[in-house]
């Protein structure tokens, strides 16, 4: 099983043409991408229904161009309108268990809490471990965007990340699973800022911990692995990976699960 794995295109379509020629290059078995996919430049008031209709179109074009199977989770700047894309755009694995041959994937789209705008995959953790500043949100119901304007009051109503962890569908065997989430766990290498700070997700850590998948993927914060020099970094026994984005290359993994720390990184 041979997985190519990034994240984080933010819509630049750049970057899904040099993931597919990359694709057609190495032939790998399964293309990951771990959230964060869709631009979110539309005005608020259009953006769930604009980022749908990049789902049902150019996306969807993509995935059945694909040189392998396409595998995706959301991010936090995705809108809850597309994770239920139309026939043709990929396989979405988040909160559900999709087999990929003998092993299994596990997707994860739901992020701890940021100083950005848009709440729809936010949840509290159970195990908070900073607090940042938040002016004025924006969620959507069903498609249509909402102002929230107290993003504190509209998380502490929603399910821990946590609980929404525990109740992810069990794999065959954890220890033949690759485990996808856009939000990397904490302070892990996985997740560094810059300033030194590592901003990751306790409950995602813990998740890790407790259940040791062999090998766990990770965006959402673009400059981790700059900073740190390495896309991978262990997490207890599981050994983690983020692929990072760089402002104008493509950034991917190419990594076989039975021996992950074989991996190789392509940043050209
Ligand atoms: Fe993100």
């Amino acid at each position: 099983m041979r997985l190519l794995f990034a994240s984080d295109f933010h819509g630049t379509h750049a970057f899904f043409e040099q993931f597919a020629a990359l694709g057609k290059r190495l032939k790998p078995d399964v293309l990951l991408l771990g959230g964060d996919l869709f631009s979110n430049a539309a005005p608020v008031e259009d953006g769930p229904a604009s980022q749908r209709r990049a789902a049902e179109g150019w996306f969807r074009e993509w995935c059945e161009a694909a040189p392998a199977p396409v595998y995706w989770i959301a991010g936090n700047h995705e809108w809850r309108s597309v994770t239920d894309p139309p026939a043709g755009a990929g396989t979405y694995a988040g909160e559900r268990v999709v087999p990929l041959g003998d092993w299994d994937l596990v997707g994860f789209s739901f992020c701890s809490p940021t100083p950005y705008w848009l709440l729809d995959h936010e949840r509290p953790e159970e195990s908070p471990n900073r607090h940042e500043p938040r002016f004025r949100c924006y969620a959507s119901e069903a498609g249509v965007p909402a102002p929230v304007e107290d993003a504190e009051a509209w998380l502490a109503a929603r399910p821990t990340l946590a609980s929404l962890l525990r109740a992810l569908p069990s794999p065959r065997d954890w220890r033949r699973t690759v485990f996808m989430a856009h939000n990397p766990p904490f302070d892990t290498g996985l997740d560094l800022r810059y300033g030194d700070r590592p901003v990751g997700s306790t409950d995602i850590l813990q998740f890790i911990l407790a259940r040791k998948p062999a090998v766990s993927l990770h965006g959402h914060i673009h400059e981790a692995p700059l900073l740190t020099g390495s896309p991978m970094h262990l997490v207890g026994s599981t050994v983690g990976f983020n692929a990072g984005r760089a402002r104008d290359r493509l950034r991917a993994l190419s990594i076989d699960p039975e021996h992950p720390a074989d991996f190789r990184l392509h940043a050209d």
